[in-house]
């Protein structure tokens, strides 16, 4: 292994222990595999990443190159790309816990160099592993929980076993979270690859086979792809794949045709991928509309049946999922609550059989929605689902599924996804309710495009806020949870405090913080509690607030407006989002942040 050359590898480690939210990409091919995985792995950055590193094996020797920092940095100090062979693992890493250093990147290789591993997980009974390991004579690189792995594939190896044997000798001695991929110096025409709890897809190409973390990592050299289920274990060759349970039975498991296309990868003409997404929904959302007719009535079916129905979801496909939950409470059909998946386990107490669980996520990977699923089921619940990624865990764990069809969002913060939840709620709402409230979807789509002509007023409001510490959000009933997003977006993207809340609740205590020059988002569309929501924005107004009013109607009290068209309450929530990402996107900008990858954050969080 080249490891001193070009200081591709530092000495000693001293993290402890991480957790990890990464990227995989592996792969075999007829082609030099480097470039490709490069690729690959800039088509997975959008999930977050802190270090990165490729292994190769050519000529008898394997050869892994990783680094602090960013793919570009990879490639400028190392020529990532100029590694020789057609045979590759590679990797973004994401630590929460423990150092980012140049030793604790992955790929980590055995201390025979006989195999190199990349991994996304935690291995909790690392420790006791590592202990045993080194107890008979295994040497550590790094004190990441990763680095048993390599050891252990070793381990089987030396007793003689094929790579695929050894791999399956590993990982039924690991306990934990993980999507593990291995190369092996003596074996350069196969990978394996393993999955439990994270995400690992087999993409089927032309003579040449792919295991990654997310589709869009070989998407633009296959969309054939092998989604492997929990506690599956593959083996992959140039020519094929075969899948294995983990006592070495083997499953058989039919490549899906992907509907993404790879053009949905391309940033066009705009500056910023989160951009692109924001102005895509005057179309994604017709799509979100368009519902395979008898899914969608398995759905009705279900949440008809149902004794109680809970949502769940988290962060922003959690506040689509409230306004799933306010229109079937309002329409009387069912009674219907809210959970945040993170808070799952220690609030939804009352789950049964009659209990029909709804989940929305983007992604369908979130772990903290994943484990309120596991949860769910546990108990007897039904459990449905909304995604995005067809093929994701929560696609394959869910009883039934809709999808968003809103194509890969590549922006870290939730934008066209959002849109697409709240139009499939108001599908579900009208199928369950027997009333159409969103009438003709190409005219929402005319409708939106209408909204983001107010990109020119959102920039002005942004620049003259650019500079403020805290930024409020209020909003009544049915609105509510558009405050909360937008106080979401704000937040992420331009990293100031901000706070979403009910009108209502002003007055109990944050009027305190309001003083000269605060901003203040007020959602005011006219209808139902216009009113209420103006006396509101009169209170902060009189406090010095300044008043930003989003709503189809004039005010005095608006000090800025951004003016949205009229429509009912099912498609206002559709509009009033999109001022609140243009504001939080031009804020990014005005603060020089990038806004298609905000600090601290990971597009999937695969981590409980
Ligand atoms: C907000 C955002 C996150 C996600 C949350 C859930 O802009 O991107 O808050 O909404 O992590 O992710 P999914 O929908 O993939 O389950």
């Amino acid at each position: 292994m080249n490891r001193g050359r070009d200081g591709c590898y530092i000495g000693s480690a001293e993290a402890s222990e991480c957790k990890t939210l990464c990227g995989i990409v592996a792969g075999i091919s007829e082609e030099e595999i480097a470039p490709i995985l490069l690729e690959g792995l800039r088509r997975v950055e959008y999930r977050g990443y802190d270090s990165a590193g490729v292994a190769t094996v050519s000529e008898g020797k394997l050869e892994i190159r990783k680094e602090v920092g960013r793919i570009d940095d990879l490639e400028s100090k190392y020529r990532a790309s100029g590694m020789k062979g057609r045979t590759g693992i590679s990797h973004t890493r994401w630590a929460t816990h423990g150092r980012v250093t140049q030793a604790n990147a992955h790929p980590h290789a055995s201390c025979e160099d006989l195999v190199a591993v990349v991994h996304n997980g935690i291995i909790e009974n690392y420790r006791e592993l590592r202990e045993r390991l080194i107890k008979e004579g295994h040497v550590f690189k790094s004190e990441t929980d990763s680095e048993v792995i390599p050891h252990l594939i070793e381990e089987a190896s030396r007793t003689g076993k094929d790579p695929l044997a050894a791999t399956l000798s590993a990982v039924r001695q690991l306990r934990g979270q993980y999507a593990i991929v291995a190369m092996f110096r003596d074996h350069p025409e196969v990978i394996t690859g393993a999955r439990n709890d994270a995400p690992l897809v087999v993409g089927v190409g032309e003579r040449e086979m792919f295991l990654a973390s997310d589709v869009l990592a070989f998407i633009s050299r296959t969309d054939r792809a092998v989604f492997l289920d929990n506690m599956e274990v593959v083996e992959v060759t140039a020519r094929g794949y075969r899948v294995f349970d983990t006592d070495g039975v083997e499953v058989e498991k039919k490549p899906t045709q992907l509907a993404w296309e790879l053009s949905d990868l391309s940033k066009h003409d705009y500056a910023h991928y989160t951009l692109k997404e924001i102005h895509e929904q005057s179309v994604t959302v017709e799509r979100a509309y368009l519902q395979d007719a008898g899914k969608l009535d398995s759905f009705v079916r279900a949440l008809r049946g149902a004794e109680s129905v809970l949502l769940t979801a988290s962060g922003s496909s959690y506040h689509a999922a409230m306004l799933l939950k306010d229109r079937l409470n309002r329409d009387g059909i069912v009674r219907c609550d809210a959970v945040l998946a993170g808070e799952f386990e220690d609030t939804a107490h009352f789950l049964d059989k009659g209990t029909v669980v709804v989940a929305f996520s983007q992604s369908g990977e979130t772990a903290d929605l994943l484990h309120a699923v596991k949860v769910a089921r546990g108990k007897g619940a039904k459990v449905i689902s909304v995604v995005n990624a067809a093929g994701s865990s929560l696609a394959r764990e869910s009883d039934e599924v809709l999808t968003l069809n809103c194509g890969p969002e590549v922006g870290v913060a939730a934008t066209k996804s959002f849109t697409a939840q709240v139009m499939v709620g108001n599908v579900i709402a009208d199928a369950v309710v027997g009333k159409s409230t969103v009438g003709d979807p190409a005219a929402v789509g005319r409708l939106i495009a209408e909204t983001l002509a107010t990109e020119e007023k959102v920039r002005e409001i942004a620049k003259l806020f650019r500079d403020r510490p805290d930024f409020y959000f209020i909003a009544r009933g049915h609105h509510y949870p558009l405050a909360l997003e937008g106080a979401l977006k704000l937040k992420e993207l331009s990293y100031i405090h901000a706070e979403g809340m009910p009108a209502s609740e002003l007055k109990h205590g944050t009027l305190a913080l309001i003083e000269k020059g605060t901003p203040v988002v007020v959602l005011a569309p006219g209808g139902e509690g216009f009113e209420s929501t103006i006396s509101n924005a009169l209170e902060l107004e009189a406090r010095g607030a300044e008043v930003i009013g989003i709503s189809d109607k004039e005010h005095p009290v608006f000090r800025h407006r951004v003016g949205i068209p009229p429509s009912n309450e099912s498609i206002s929530p559709i509009l009033e989002v999109i001022p609140l990402q243009l504001l939080a996107y031009f804020m990014a900008t005005e603060r020089k942040n990038d806004p298609d990858y905000p600090r601290n954050l990971a597009k999937s969080v695969t981590v409980r």
